[in-house]
């Protein structure tokens, strides 16, 4: 439901100000709105956790201006460098062994050894950025389970009008960023995105995951329900039924539905991408059933985006948590 009690937008010295307070700023990003907090604070990294109802084991990424900044919290390496090269500004996250002695927050990594790291590509974000001279956590600007902001609205109907954002409009690629584990040989993909396997192949070496044994996955936000509508979701839509809302790709011969939005008619899976969540955000109403999804391929950000769907529609029990806004934002 959209939040009445729309709060006037921050500005960006505002936001600046903010955090350098140890306070949490809701920032565009050209991903998602991420919800940015100093990464070096550890009491407002707690909140971090808390406002979004996060799993405490569920590390976060560390947002810096540059790659030269980067290399003072991660083991910079020939690897990393190459992709920086190519990737950055963007929406590609990275994870290094952390350095030694770094004043990132111990709560940042949830204790792992290792940390995320990326350069944004988003004007705002850059701004905030340089401006604070701080690293930033920033995870999407959701609560844990549910999907991810596209809009400050997202962002603001989500905490219930409890998170000041700064209105960057709608981000542009509209889906997180792809994250690479660089502590193994070959590198691995720990979560699809818009920087597809074959184009970081074309810059390093990149591996299949092995098969998950461990009851410590690698990327620990990359099991369970993700990503998630409250209607349910059907995958791989054919037809369409009484009540349900359709979304559509391309050009199909499903019929009827009573409202049915198109992620992209021409068929443009970058489109596609940049539609999903808000999209999703739209159809997610009550007066459906459920949300059937038109078939996706699963080529190219494809792979991103069915990787998302495919998790949106699990079965889990993070739908009783998920709409609460926590106390930390009160
Ligand atoms: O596009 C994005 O990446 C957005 C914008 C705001 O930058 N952020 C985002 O953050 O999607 P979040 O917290 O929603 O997702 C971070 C993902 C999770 O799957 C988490 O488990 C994984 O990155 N991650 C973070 N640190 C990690 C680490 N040290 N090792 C493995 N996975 C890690
Ligand atoms: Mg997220």
């Amino acid at each position: 439901m959209p939040c009445k009690n729309i709060p006037t937008p921050l500005t960006i010295a505002q936001a600046t100000e903010r955090l350098k307070q140890g306070e949490i700023a809701a920032i565009p990003t050209e991903t998602v709105y991420g919800l940015a907090v100093d990464a070096t604070n550890d009491q407002a990294i707690a909140r971090i956790y808390a406002a979004k109802s996060r799993s405490q084991n569920n590390p976060l990424i560390v947002h810096v201006a540059t790659t030269h900044d980067a290399a003072l919290y991660v083991e910079w390496n020939l690897r990393a460098q190459q992709l920086a090269d190519v990737f950055w500004p963007g929406p590609l996250t990275m994870i290094l062994a952390q350095r030694k002695n770094s004043p990132i927050c111990k709560r940042v990594s949830a204790g792992l050894e290792t940390l995320a790291i990326r350069v944004p590509k988003h004007p705002i974000a850059l701004e905030i950025l340089k401006k604070t001279s701080l690293p930033l956590a920033a995870p999407s600007a959701n609560i844990s389970g549910t999907l991810s902001p596209t809009t400050a609205q997202h962002v603001i109907d989500g905490f219930k009008g409890q998170v000041l954002v700064v209105d960057g409009g709608q981000t542009k690629i509209g889906l997180e960023s792809t994250v690479v584990d660089l502590t193994q040989t070959p590198a691995i993909i720990l979560r699809p995105g818009s920087i597809t396997r074959e184009k970081l192949q074309a810059v390093i070496p990149i591996g299949q995951p092995a098969q998950e044994k461990s009851s410590q996955p690698k990327s620990p936000g990359q099991f369970g329900k993700h990503y998630a509508p409250k209607q349910p979701l059907r995958l791989n839509a054919t037809n369409v039924e009484q009540r349900e809302a359709l979304l559509s790709f391309g050009t199909n011969s499903i019929e009827n539905a009573t409202k049915c939005l198109n992620l992209s008619p021409k068929g443009n899976l970058a489109e596609a991408a940049s539609n999903l969540y808000q999209m999703l955000h739209e159809l997610d109403h009550p007066q459906f059933s459920c949300i059937a999804v038109a078939p996706i391929p699963d080529v190219d950000v494809g792979v991103a985006i069915n990787d998302r769907l495919r998790r949106a529609s699990q079965k889990s029990e993070v739908r009783g948590q998920r709409s609460e806004v926590s106390t930390a934002l009160k």
